[in-house]
């Protein structure tokens, strides 16, 4: 059986406005990046996304890249960046950075040129039309479509209007971006995550912003070359079963894996500010669907629950009340032993739930303002603000609170760049590790575990669930068989199952088969 690369990698991401503030201006840097490795190092991490840390105005928090080649002034310096790189590798932790091709800043020098006149060598970074030429809609809604009053011509922007789209068509274009690649790789980067990447090419004769027919041409003149292809490279380019495997299956030369969505919209309507009633059975459906795609097409998986784009997973998947430990620590198992690569976004190591706020003022996000602008007038007040609290993103971006100092030990400042987490008293690391219930503790052991066994890095994957309100699956590799149990929302007697040894659980240790209480977890092994 093959052994896939990438499986032993446990990455941790990291938005880096809130994740740690080194010198008191109220905004996360690099150099507080640097003061937690050792924390990373404890959790049992080895790989860090870093989210966008270049040159950039902010209009989407460094999604608005203005210098590809320089940090940004509140993060720090070059040298701090090399200084950060250097102790993660002295450690045993990679660097994935973020890389963001689909588009610039409206700041961002190429731009600038490319605004001022048709006849400037960058106009033809971007893509203009004479007249708005469809009705595409930005991601963060309204026409995607600008006015630019030098040229009199529109510009694309699939983001925000500040975040023009170039114009990968350009050859100069993709000669830049490979420049960029190979910049950060000479520097040492492990690898990249691959910001919104399908939308590079666009499909203008059947009206479609992303996936193009060049797309696979586009990717493989970028990572396909022998110079980076060692890199690990996840694109941000959700693909169903048809199409999966053309940007990431074996020998393709394009990316390692991508990340796939199926699994997010839980809780939700198709308009992420909506709630919806959670479907827990379904969640588990796509899981082992996706478990035996990918391991009959040999394709490497992402395990995710969150990111810096998502609210909080626990919060609309579960309880993040009374039972936010079992609600938080069986979402971590039940994600991270199954097969593939593991992501923990910032925070979930110790159960950070969704905060509440009541005043627009205290949300900050480009794609907030956008919703909120769209839906003002057509929504009552007060629907408008619960749907805002359900679905924006700054419900992850809040600064991370690592215990009950100041700004919950975030910052020294006297004002941080967002409001604080409204549930920063309550849910915080320190915290967590005082209790006997804790979240950080059961990531620890979890983490261990899973770097300690090869059933759980490359055991071949099988679901042993029969019947609804639960899950159970094994993880096999030669000697060696994880069971592993996750009962949702209703007490359950759980039958059927091989009996073995009790390795880890959020409720007291037990047989496989018996009671299971509201989102209790076990997780079992033979040898
Ligand atoms: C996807 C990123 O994850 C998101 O945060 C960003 O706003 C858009 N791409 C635009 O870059």
């Amino acid at each position: 059986m093959e052994r896939k690369p990438y499986l032993d990698w446990i990455v941790y991401q990291i938005y880096p406005r809130s994740f740690c503030d080194a010198n008191g201006d109220g905004v996360g840097d690099l150099n507080g990046i640097t003061q937690k490795l050792d924390y990373l190092k404890e959790l049992g991490v080895n790989a860090v996304w870093l989210s966008p840390c270049y040159k950039s105005p902010n209009c989407d928090n460094g999604y608005d890249i203005s210098d590809y080649r320089d940090i940004m002034d509140e993060f720090g310096t070059l040298d701090d960046w090399k200084r950060m790189i250097g102790e993660m590798h002295a450690r045993g932790i990679k660097l994935i950075m973020d890389f963001v091709a689909n588009h610039t800043s409206s700041e961002h020098k190429w731009f600038k040129e490319a605004r001022s006149s048709r006849d400037n060598p960058y106009h033809d970074y971007y893509i203009w039309r004479d007249s708005v030429p469809n009705d595409w809609q930005s991601c963060f809604l309204g026409s995607a479509w600008e006015y630019n009053r030098p040229t009199g011509e529109y510009y694309l922007h699939s983001f925000a209007i500040g975040q023009p789209d170039l114009n990968w068509e350009n050859p100069k274009v993709r000669e830049e971006m490979r420049a960029v690649v190979d910049y950060w790789a000479d520097l040492g980067v492990d690898g990249f995550r691959c910001d919104v990447l399908d939308y590079i090419a666009k499909d203008f004769e059947n009206g479609l912003m992303n996936n193009g027919p060049k797309i696979h041409e586009y990717i493989k003149e970028l990572f396909g070359r022998d110079k980076v292809k060692r890199l690990f490279t996840v694109g941000e380019c959700s693909m169903g079963e048809d199409k999966i495997a053309d940007f990431c299956g074996a020998n393709r030369d394009e990316l390692k894996c991508i990340f796939q969505f199926d699994h997010i919209g839980l809780g939700r309507t198709g308009d992420k500010f909506e709630r919806a009633e959670r479907d827990i059975d379904g969640l588990r459906n796509t899981l082992v669907k996706w478990q035996y795609f990918t391991e009959r097409n040999n394709l490497l998986y992402t395990l995710f629950t969150d990111n810096h784009d998502q609210a909080h997973f626990i919060s609309r998947g579960g309880d993040d009340g009374e039972k936010r430990y079992e609600t938080a620590t069986m979402y971590a198992a039940m994600f991270y032993l199954l097969k593939g690569t593991p992501f923990l976004y910032q925070g979930i190591e110790f159960g950070t739930p969704d905060p509440h706020y009541d005043a627009l003022s205290d949300f900050n996000d480009v794609e907030t303002y956008n919703y909120y602008d769209a839906y003002q007038g057509k929504l009552k007040k007060e629907e408008l603000l619960a749907r805002i609290n359900f679905g924006s993103r700054d419900n992850v971006r809040r600064p991370l609170c690592w215990d009950n100092s100041k700004n919950y030990g975030f910052s020294s400042a006297d004002k941080t760049w967002i409001a604080l987490h409204s549930r920063g008293a309550e849910v915080n690391l320190a915290q967590d590790r005082n209790n006997t219930k804790s979240v950080f503790e059961f990531y620890k052991r979890l983490l261990a575990l899973r770097s300690g066994s090869d059933a759980a890095k490359y055991g071949v994957f099988e679901d042993r669930t029969q019947g609804n309100g639960y899950f159970a699956y094994t993880r096999t590799y030669q000697g060696e068989q994880l069971l592993v149990v996750y009962n949702f929302e209703q007490e359950k007697e759980i039958t059927g199952l091989p009996d073995c040894e009790y390795v880890l659980g959020n409720a007291l240790p037990r047989r496989a088969n018996g009671r299971y209480g509201a989102f209790e977890t076990a997780v079992f092994r033979k040898r």
